[in-house]
């Protein structure tokens, strides 16, 4: 397997195997697989294929360093001190970090460079600084006693993440286990392991030490099921479909791990009629359409109160059909391809079953060129709830319109879903927004505004989308364990 591969577009790959202990290696088996640019459909490089026997070898090294190496017990504001080292070098290789998450993604350069990149470091750097403020209680119980809490790392961290935001996901995933204190064993998507692995490079060069940040590309059911299964693992923390999360689930039983997922959803983005009709257009527009449509928190039911429905999808056909779709490293484009044609075979799919059900298919509905995975942005109006379309995450640039006259009809409405990841209101009346705000069954909701992202603010779903929170502190509590001391006085 070649090592060094000069790609086109000024991206130089150097590592392509198992990071283990600090040391990178080929998988046991010798298994490669081959990490596809979603522009060309064309290969990029050959990545070591991890499974059951790599990630033996990263658990174990992972216990290791959590239980016996620097990590953990060293002075907390040192190892947030290594975190701001690993945020900064990131900030000095952010053009070719960029460049290889378009690469590996599809995703425009224009967005990895200036949204993806700034998130991930600011990620990093918000959880640096929690490292030194992660305290207990002291408890005034019954009695002569001194009772306190400590909160203790939760030990090795094994995280799944997927593919539609590669390095955005190590920064949410590793910020929170490093300030606490974990080590870590890391399966990125099969999709795009690239800056998963530029990332641990990064982390050696800064000094995290070896042991601390392991990572096993592979495959979901042999790669990351055995770090689901792995008995020296305390945690999994999970990013995926939700029928992913049931297997893990499963999986997980037998070592009872700890479980954090944030799965997907089928965000309701609710217009009404009083609403500044171009801003909830384009926030329409934007929360549907970023990313290709691959964003967990889509907005991809858009309910527009019937008084203003023609007036609000005239401007948002305008946005949708005003969208450039090409080359993602072309300076003007805004939406690159599919992330693999798994996915853009599934979207089309449910293209065809929105125009089959009966929805009116106002802009898009077809491919764009016939090579790399490109999917026109598509409106569909007259959209009925029990539509699959309306129902299913297609996670692509298929946006549902609904309407409502009602505002409790939509309120019942919008929860009829098992998902509960997002939800967004348009509206200057500000008794509809908290009213709404208050009753929608999802983890986070906008008002006149959509993905509004922040590294303090925590993120995750109600019902299928997801246990636990991440970011802010919430997130980092999902790190930790409490331990209750009591002393006799
Ligand atoms: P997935 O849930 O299968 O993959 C996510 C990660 O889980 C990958 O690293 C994968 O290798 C791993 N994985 C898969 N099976 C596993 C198993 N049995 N044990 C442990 N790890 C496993 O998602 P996939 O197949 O890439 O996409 C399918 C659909 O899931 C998408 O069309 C979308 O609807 C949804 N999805 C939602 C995401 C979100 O951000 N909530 C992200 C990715 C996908
Ligand atoms: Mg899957």
């Amino acid at each position: 397997m070649s090592t060094t591969a000069p790609v086109d577009l000024g991206v130089e790959i150097t590592e392509t195997n198992c990071f283990i202990n600090g040391k990178w290696v080929p998988a046991a088996s010798g298994k490669t697989f081959a990490t596809v640019n979603p522009a060309t459909e064309e290969e990029i490089i050959q990545v070591a294929e991890g499974d059951a026997a790599d990630v033996d070898a990263a658990a174990k090294a992972a216990r290791e360093a959590f239980d016996n190496g620097p990590w953990r017990t060293m002075d907390a504001r040192d190892r947030g001190r290594l975190m701001y080292l690993l945020a900064d070098r990131m900030e000095q290789e952010i053009d070719s970090l960029a460049r290889l998450e378009t690469l590996d993604n599809g995703k425009p350069f224009n967005d990895s460079r200036n949204v993806d990149l700034p998130l991930a470091i600011d990620c990093l750097r918000y959880y640096a600084g929690y490292a030194d403020k992660i305290h207990g209680n002291t408890i005034p119980i019954r009695g002569n006693h001194l009772c306190y809490t400590r909160r203790e790392p939760i030990g090795v961290a094994g995280q799944i993440i997927p593919w539609n935001f590669p390095i955005l996901m190590v920064a949410w995933k590793w910020g929170p286990a490093l300030a606490a204190g974990c080590t870590i064993v890391m399966k990125p998507a099969e999709q795009t392991p690239l800056t998963c692995l530029r990332m641990a490079q990064l982390a050696k060069e800064v000094g995290i030490p070896d042991g601390v940040i392991n990572v096993v590309p592979g495959f979901g059911p042999t790669a990351g099921a055995a770090v689901v299964k792995h008995p020296l693992i305390d945690k999994i923390a999970f990013t995926g479909e939700h029928r992913t999360a049931q297997v893990i689930t499963r999986d997980s039983a037998d070592t009872l791990k700890r479980l954090t997922f944030e799965l997907g959803g089928k965000s309701p983005n609710v217009i009404f009629a009083d609403a500044d009709l171009d801003a909830a257009a384009m926030g329409a527009y934007v929360g549907l359409f970023l990313n290709q449509g691959q964003c967990c928190c889509a907005g991809s039911r858009v309910f527009v109160e019937k008084s203003q429905h023609d007036a609000f999808l005239e401007k948002l056909q305008k946005l949708t059909e005003s969208r450039k779709v090409g080359d993602p490293f072309a300076a003007d484009t805004e939406q690159g391809p599919q992330v693999d044609k798994a996915q853009f075979d599934k979207i089309m799919s449910y293209i065809e079953k929105g125009k089959s059900e009966g929805a009116a298919c106002v802009t898009g509905g077809e491919r764009v060129g016939d090579k790399g995975y490109f999917v026109a942005p598509t409106i569909f109006d007259d959209v009925r709830d029990d539509m699959s379309i309306a129902t299913d995450e297609i996670f692509g640039p298929v946006l549902s319109v609904l309407t409502f006259e009602d505002k409790e009809d939509m309120i019942r409405r919008a929860n009829d879903t098992f998902y509960g990841l997002a939800a967004a209101v348009w509206t200057r009346d500000v008794s509809i927004a908290h009213d709404f705000a208050a009753r929608v069954r999802a983890g986070t909701v906008w008002v006149n505004c959509y993905d509004v992202f922040d590294a303090a603010a925590p993120f995750g779903g109600f019902k299928m989308s997801g246990y636990g929170r991440e970011l802010g502190e919430e997130g980092l509590k999902a790190y930790t364990e409490s331990k209750t001391v009591t002393l006799a006085l």
